[in-house]
């Protein structure tokens, strides 16, 4: 998540076993991507030999393929160099990032939200598809994952990642059942001691409701979800928020509001209701397992 992941919540979430993951641009300046991605390999070597029996999840790191991200090539050189295991591309369909990722062996997971998008990521490639659905967190998309996923299983039998309002083990499983391969979480991370975020913004995520969710595009040209009580702060109307020209789009940019989006802006999925705390990593990923798995025996204990 921009601004939010850093290398502390990478290694936490590799080390819980689930993938964690941060994008290239929040190592500032671009200098700062090489040894955060040392930090990271060197944390997880340590942590496998202090513990061989221990499941440690790869890593992943996202790329914005777009216009507007004049780091692109140099984030990539440097990713290919530490052999990244799995990159994940946004935005524009990533055409010349798969053929440089699997000739090391990587793998290239997309954004998506919709099946066009789905579409042409598999023309260009990718090995996997990550559904942003309706509610998700920063740049989401509106259908539903009731109707995305069995669309997209329709005409993809590889790996499904899903991704909005998922806060909590049922949820994980919800997921299952409607044919994902992997539940994909952002906000719940945010409110986490390991995130980046302010402590405002952490607390703003306990504090607050699905209804608190407001959706616009206004900030950086791209409909996104953020929370009510920021757009407030930074005295703006969320019931009357008029509509970004998208030509001003720059992602991380105020995209022709004054107040500067993810900094000012907190963005936030619609899962924020179900967050009521912000505990280590560590202790959320036992949490969502417990919960993953009353869910599943209330289901299937006859
Ligand atoms: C504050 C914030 C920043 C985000 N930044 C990025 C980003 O830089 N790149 C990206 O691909 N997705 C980004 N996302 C989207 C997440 O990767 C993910 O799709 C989303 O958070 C999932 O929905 P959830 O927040 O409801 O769990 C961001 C989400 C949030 C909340």
């Amino acid at each position: 998540m921009f601004i939010v992941s850093g290398p502390e919540l990478v290694i936490e979430q590799c080390k819980a076993g689930i993938i964690g993951a941060f994008p290239a641009l929040n190592a500032r300046p671009k200098e700062a991507l090489d040894p955060w991605l040392g930090q990271i390999e060197d944390a997880l070597k340590q942590a496998s030999e202090e513990d061989p029996q221990r499941k440690i999840a790869p890593f992943a790191v996202n790329q914005i393929v777009h216009a507007s991200n004049d780091r692109l090539e140099h984030d990539l050189e440097v990713c290919i160099k530490h052999k990244v295991p799995i990159i994940i591309t946004s935005l524009r369909a990533p055409d010349d990032v798969v053929a440089h990722v699997h000739a090391y062996g990587g793998l290239v997971f997309h954004d998506v939200i919709s099946v066009r998008h789905a579409q042409k990521a598999l023309e260009a490639g990718v090995d996997g598809l990550i559904l942003v659905c309706s509610g998700a967190g920063g740049h989401a998309g509106t259908i539903s994952p009731f109707a995305l996923v069995p669309e997209v299983r329709r005409f993809f039998a590889g790996p499904i990642i899903l991704s909005g309002a998922i806060a909590n083990g049922s949820s994980i499983l919800a997921a299952e059942a409607l044919g994902a391969d992997f539940a994909y979480m952002g906000t719940r991370f945010i409110a986490t001691r390991e995130a980046r975020a302010e402590e405002d913004y952490k607390d703003a995520i306990v504090e607050s409701a699905a209804g608190d969710i407001v959706y616009t595009s206004l900030f950086t040209g791209v409909l996104g979800n953020y929370l009510k009580k920021s757009i407030f702060n930074a005295g703006l109307d969320p019931l009357a928020l008029p509509e970004a020209d998208k030509t001003t789009m720059n992602f991380g940019s105020g995209g022709g509001a004054k107040a500067k989006a993810w900094r000012d802006i907190w963005g936030a999925g619609q899962g924020v209701g179900q967050i009521d705390d912000v505990p280590p990593v560590a202790e959320l990923v036992s949490r969502l397992a417990r919960e993953y798995h009353a869910a599943r025996m209330r289901l299937f204990t006859p």
